[in-house]
């Protein structure tokens, strides 16, 4: 029973850890904030009821960080504070009060208000006039290292003249803004996603800091990353007011937003904020609040912080939009692994700057919770996700005779029985020649992430699924012997034939990692592939491999295990990677991606590890080009830590060095 629990807790963590680092290193969470939220509260009480089963590392313990491993930490001269939020009238004028009672009475206190833009803070660093580094946020002590896809920012100077105000010595600076993308161009980006089967970004705030921590450069300077920039601060100069530092900013070139205003009262400050709450739409960019600092620096110095935010400043939070609709109907949608999802299909209403005509209904437990029915007059919400959700049904306006919603018991789209796994709330098209399975499957395969085969994009792999030109995802591969049925489709012409077999061909080299993922492995996402593909070379020794070996991998559970081998049992899928191996795709990995993910790194080792021991570790580490050494200094870029750490741990936060686990280890070691 012990055993059962502690396995359970463990997985839990796994899996909670997994989301996190989706959500807050990739931006790309694959569940919502709610399902998130129901696992972490179910681990708290796993880990309440069991205390002997205690971990410093459990999720719960964690206070939210995003350091991705692949950018170079950045410890932040002056850290980055965040601010405690308020969200109606009453608690702003708490707020007016705690900042009159920290001041002598007689004093008067000004506010600048500004727009909170919903983006991603930076910092960047400017010596003798040029932008010398910049990094992100982090968790307000240790950001990344951004320097090359911040200077991809147009509206971020390079070159700034500072000698330009003689009464400031600006030899050296820093500014802090949030960078953001416009809603167009973020819809923009996302219409351009959705073409090329790519996971499209949930709102502008997730494409911005995704962009920003993406490898390449180049591709981040097509994304249109804008900033807005909110403070100066530099040991050398010391201004009068938070108003005199943002005109200042404004002088030198900086994008400040045009929309701070100086307030003599709260009650000034109140009505900005509901002018701004009820005008936000008319914005080209998202705003989700607004920021309230207490003008005087002097001021501000006297008031000083609390624990991680100031006394002095607070933000304002919009309430999320809502609004009232009618369901027209609720459809079922098949996903690729044969998932099927109820929306509801709305009457057309205008939420947030878009008009929206569907939201998701996430599975048919949650249908049930909220008697979700069609005719029902609902309230629907723009949350984190890219489709709004349906918040509750309005029940005075149910319509008479309506009828509970049912699950569907066949397939909406071929008509077989569906499937309802016993520890699912999910219900299944287990028919592998389903077409809208087949669709998905052959759009994920040729995805970006996958494949990449340009111009195979869903609506171009509809056609071709629809005219028996493609039945499965081998089948792209002998397009070239249909190339007379393909110009005579209608999207067709000569060219752009002769392009897809150019782009189809190209697609034989891509990495193993990649088509390991393309085949479209039930919980096998990008990451778990790219760990796999490493662990096990090549296709063979992963399907020869037990469970157990499987799940041996870093942050591989038993769910990925298990889908594996379902996967590798079905005669028909060894049989399409037999043909996909005859078409000279890569099954195996590149000899030259074995070795130096750690060169140049140092490391210093704390406490006892969960598997290795400390001889282990530092072979692995150096193995992979990295240097064990026995005391921390500044050069020291991580921190090995297990349980009972020694006063080095201590020592390193101090410093500002990020401490990693032996499965952060691992996992660095299984990243190219
Ligand atoms: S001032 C101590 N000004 O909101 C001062 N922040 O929770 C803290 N933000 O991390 C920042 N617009 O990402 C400030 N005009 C603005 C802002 C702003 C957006 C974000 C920023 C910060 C968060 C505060």
């Amino acid at each position: 029973m012990g055993d059962e629990i502690k396995e359970k807790i463990e997985r839990l963590r796994k899996e909670i850890e997994r989301h996190n680092y989706l959500y807050y290193v990739k931006s790309e969470p694959e569940i919502s904030d709610y399902e998130f939220d129901r696992l972490l509260k179910e681990l708290e009480k796993l880990e309440t009821e069991h205390p002997e089963y205690y971990s410093p590392y459990s999720p719960t313990q964690r206070v939210g960080s995003d350091i991705s491993k692949d950018l170079p930490p950045v410890t932040h001269k002056i850290p980055m504070l965040s601010l405690s939020n308020t969200y109606n009238r009453d608690e702003l004028y708490e707020f007016d009060k705690r900042v009159k009672s920290g001041l002598p009475e007689s004093e008067k206190v000004e506010y600048v208000t500004e727009l909170k833009i919903d983006g991603l803070s930076i910092e960047a660093l400017y010596r003798n006039g040029l932008i010398v580094q910049a990094s992100t946020r982090g968790d307000g002590t240790v950001g990344e290292d951004i320097t090359n896809n911040a200077k991809t920012i147009r509206a971020l100077p390079l070159t700034v003249d500072y000698k330009k105000i003689p009464k400031f010595d600006l030899s050296e600076f820093y500014v802090r803004g949030e960078v953001f993308i416009n809603k167009k161009d973020f819809e923009a980006l996302n219409k351009e996603r959705s073409e090329r089967g790519e996971k499209l970004f949930a709102n502008p705030r997730n494409s911005a800091s995704g962009s920003l921590k993406l490898q390449d450069p180049k591709i981040v300077s097509k994304r249109k990353l804008d900033i807005f920039v909110y403070y100066l601060l530099s040991d050398n100069v010391e201004f009068e007011s938070q108003y005199e530092n943002l005109k200042i900013l404004d002088e030198l070139g900086f994008k400040v937003n045009p929309n701070y205003r100086l307030n003599k009262s709260i009650d000034e400050v109140l009505e900005y904020c509901n002018y701004w709450e009820e005008k936000r739409n008319e914005l080209p960019y998202e705003i989700d609040g607004v920021v309230i600092k207490v003008n005087s620096i002097r001021q501000q110095n006297v008031l000083g912080n609390v624990a991680k935010s100031p006394r002095w400043a607070v933000a304002y939070k919009f309430k999320a939009e809502q609004a009232e609709t009618v369901i027209e109907k609720i459809t079922w949608q098949v996903g690729r692994t044969g998932v099927v999802t109820p929306v509801a299909e709305l009457k057309p209403v205008f939420l947030m700057g878009s008009t929206i005509s569907r939201a998701t209904l996430h599975n048919f437990d949650e249908i049930k919770r909220k008697d979700i029915r069609e005719g029902d007059f609902v309230i629907i919400e723009k949350g984190g996700d890219v489709i709004p959700k349906v918040v509750r049904v309005v029940g005075e306006k149910r319509p008479t005779g309506s009828q509970p919603t049912e699950s569907p018991e066949r397939c909406p789209v071929c008509g077989e029985p569906l499937f309802n796994p016993a520890d699912e709330v999910g219900i299944y098209c287990e028919n592998s020649k389903c077409p809208a399975r087949i669709k998905g499957s052959i759009t994920h395969f040729s995805s970006r992430q996958a494949m990449d085969i340009e111009g195979l994009g869903e609506a171009i792999v509809d056609v071709l699924v629809d005219k028996n030109l493609l039945t499965d995802y081998a089948d792209i591969y002998e397009l070239r012997n249909k190339e007379e049925d393909l110009i005579a489709l209608e999207r067709f012409g000569k060219k752009s034939v002769k392009n897809l077999f150019a782009a189809i061909e190209r697609s034989k080299e891509q990495p193993f990692e990649k088509v390991l993922f393309a085949l479209g492995i039930r919980f096998v996402g990008s990451g778990a592939a790219k760990k796999l593909a490493r662990a096990f070379k090549n296709i063979d020794n992963l399907m020869a491999a037990s469970n157990e070996e499987v799940e041996s991998v870093p942050d591989i559970g038993p769910s990925i295990s298990g889908s594996l081998k379902r996967f590798f049992s079905l005669n028909q899928n060894i049989e399409i990677i037999e043909r996909l191996k005859k078409y000279g795709l890569n099954f195996e990995l590149a000899e030259e991606e074995l070795g130096n993910a750690l060169a140049g790194k140092t490391f210093v080792l704390t406490g006892t590890l969960p598997n290795l021991t400390r001889e282990k570790a530092k072979e692995i580490i150096e193995k992979n080009g990295g240097k064990v050494t026995g005391s921390v200094s500044k050069k020291t870029n991580f921190i090995l830590a297990g349980e009972s750490p020694g006063s080095k741990l201590e020592k390193g936060k101090a410093l500002g060095v990020p401490v990693i686990t032996e499965d952060d280890l691992m996992s660095m070691i299984s990243e190219k």
